[in-house]
């Protein structure tokens, strides 16, 4: 299996992924790591594990549709059989979404359906809930949405910063990727 992984940031989510692989413990290819921008961290991560990157800048393109377009066939130039969003921080297009139909994975950080979007965290905070954690998805063409795959529990402790929580959930949620993606190599 061939997967392409899409970051925006730290890319720790996707180091998880390389460790496994680099341990043996998950017998994929990381076919290449691409990212919105050209400081994302994620990027190094990949370049120093001896992975192809290729960035599709976003703030360089002032029309949507042509990002999206050159993202779609930057991918698929690398012949992924999965596309792995993690901690990539952009909403893709329905024809990104149609031509990696059931293809295309996303980590997300709180219990899905609740509290989508890029501050899953810090609304699952406002609203005061008690549990949150972390979701595993197929994406579709909507905001976080698409069959879930998995979903793990992390209590949230009182008093505790957006920060120290989303550290707390992405231990979890490295574990639960690289997990749902043995899964799906082995089914
Ligand atoms: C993860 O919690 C992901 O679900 C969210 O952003 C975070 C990315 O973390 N969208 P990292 O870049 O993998 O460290």
């Amino acid at each position: 299996m061939r997967i392409v992984v899409l970051v925006s940031g730290s890319g720790s989510n996707l180091q998880a992924v390389i460790d496994a692989v680099q341990a043996g413990d998950l017998p994929l290819e990381i076919a290449a790591v691409g990212a919105d921008r050209v400081d994302a961290y994620g990027l190094e991560r990949a370049e120093a594990a001896g992975i192809s990157t290729f960035v599709v800048p976003f703030r360089e393109y002032s029309d949507r549709s042509v990002w999206d377009a050159e993202l779609t066939r930057t991918v698929a130039s690398y012949e992924p059989d999965v596309v792995v969003s993690s901690g990539f921080m952009r909403i893709v297009s329905a024809s990104f979404i149609e031509t990696f139909h059931g293809r295309y994975l996303n980590t997300h950080p709180a219990l899905l359906p609740a509290f989508p979007g890029a501050h899953g965290v810090r609304d699952a905070l406002a609203y005061g809930v008690k549990v949150t954690g972390c979701t595993v998805h197929w994406a579709d063409a909507g905001v976080d949405t698409g069959p879930i795959i998995a979903q793990e529990a992390v209590e949230v402790r009182d008093g505790e910063a957006e920060a120290e929580l989303h550290e707390r959930i992405k231990q979890v949620e490295r574990r639960l990727l690289v997990r749902t993606l043995s899964e799906i190599v082995q089914n």
